[in-house]
């Protein structure tokens, strides 16, 4: 599970404080990917770490987006919705079964994130700011 991913400015959404968290959550994943040969504390801290600060991420996003009336919140917030949902449930079996149970899995999940996620849901928030002349 050592997989690192890189961070690249092509992921900027232009948005300071989004991009900035977005940012953190690479150097959080790519701890919890390198955690498996510090450890089994390593591992749970870095899981914490991870899991809690993209909730954190998410829900200031679907703050700004209610104080921005984003009309697309709703679906927004489904994604990041879906997304906890699956990245709590590569967690228990990590936990349970160890890393290598979820070898690879957890690093597509954390790809897709990024790629999808970002690149499709963050960058149209983050127009609709541009566009409506709001700084979120
Ligand atoms: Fe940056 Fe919608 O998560």
């Amino acid at each position: 599970m050592a997989e690192h991913i890189s961070w690249s400015d092509d992921l900027l959404v232009g948005v300071e404080a989004i991009d900035s968290d977005h940012k953190k959550l690479f150097e959080l994943m790519n701890r919890l990917l390198a955690s498996p040969t510090h450890g089994a504390t390593a591992v749970s801290q870095a899981i914490g770490d991870l899991s809690s600060y993209t909730k954190r991420h998410f829900a200031a996003e679907i703050a700004s987006m209610e104080r921005s009336a984003y009309p697309e919140r709703s679906a927004h917030a489904y994604e990041h919705d879906h997304l906890i949902f699956q990245l709590e449930n590569i967690i228990d079996r990590l936990m349970i079964s160890g890393a290598d149970a979820v070898d690879g899995e957890l690093s597509n999940l954390l790809r897709d994130w990024l790629c999808n996620h970002i690149m499709t849901f963050d960058v149209k928030y983050a127009a609709f700011l541009r566009e409506s002349g709001q700084t979120g």
